[in-house]
């Protein structure tokens, strides 16, 4: 599929850089025709996805490095993909069931997040090389304006 547009974050693996991977992810999905509802749906989910890697990938090891590869394909498809090369997950199935967290603070929720926010999520994962988590989303069909209609008509 042809690109239309492309962009690459890589950062430190230090909570502060989670808000700026949320920024930058929906100040790029913003240049589509998603609605303000959508955005703050792409950035609740590039959140969940970044914290996923600093704190279960890494441990909280600040020195890691976590990417961010936001795409727009030309059929008007937004891809994001979030990656580390932290622990890797076990048992990815598992992993994803709501509720489901190996930290007992946590409300595990983030991959139900994504799930219902984002048309498809795929997660790959292997143990002690990384997770790759991609999500993609296309933006509401455009409905005509009432006006639009009438000059139409006419
Ligand atoms: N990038 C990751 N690296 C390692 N493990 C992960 C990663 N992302 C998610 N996990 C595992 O999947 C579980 C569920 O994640 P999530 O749904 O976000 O819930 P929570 O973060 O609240 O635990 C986590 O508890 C963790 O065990
Ligand atoms: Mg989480």
């Amino acid at each position: 599929m042809k690109i239309r547009n492309q962009v690459k974050l890589s950062f430190m693996s230090v909570p502060e850089n989670v808000p700026l991977a949320r920024s930058a992810a929906g100040a790029f999905a913003a240049q589509m025709e998603f609605t303000l509802e959508d955005l703050e749906e792409i950035k609740i989910v590039v959140s969940e996805a970044v914290s996923n890697s600093i704190i279960h990938g890494y441990d909280n090891d600040p020195n890691r490095i976590v990417t961010l590869l936001c795409t727009i394909y030309e059929d008007a498809v937004l891809e994001l993909v979030i990656e580390d090369e932290g622990k890797g997950i076990p048992d990815v199935p598992k992993a994803m069931e709501t509720a489901f967290s190996t930290d007992p603070e946590r409300m595990g929720l983030g991959f139900t997040f994504m799930q219902s926010f984002m048309e498809t999520l795929k997660v790959e994962s292997a143990v002690d090389k990384g997770t790759r988590v991609i999500m993609t989303k296309k933006p509401p069909r455009r409905v005509a304006a009432s006006s639009e209609l009438i000059s139409e008509e006419n």
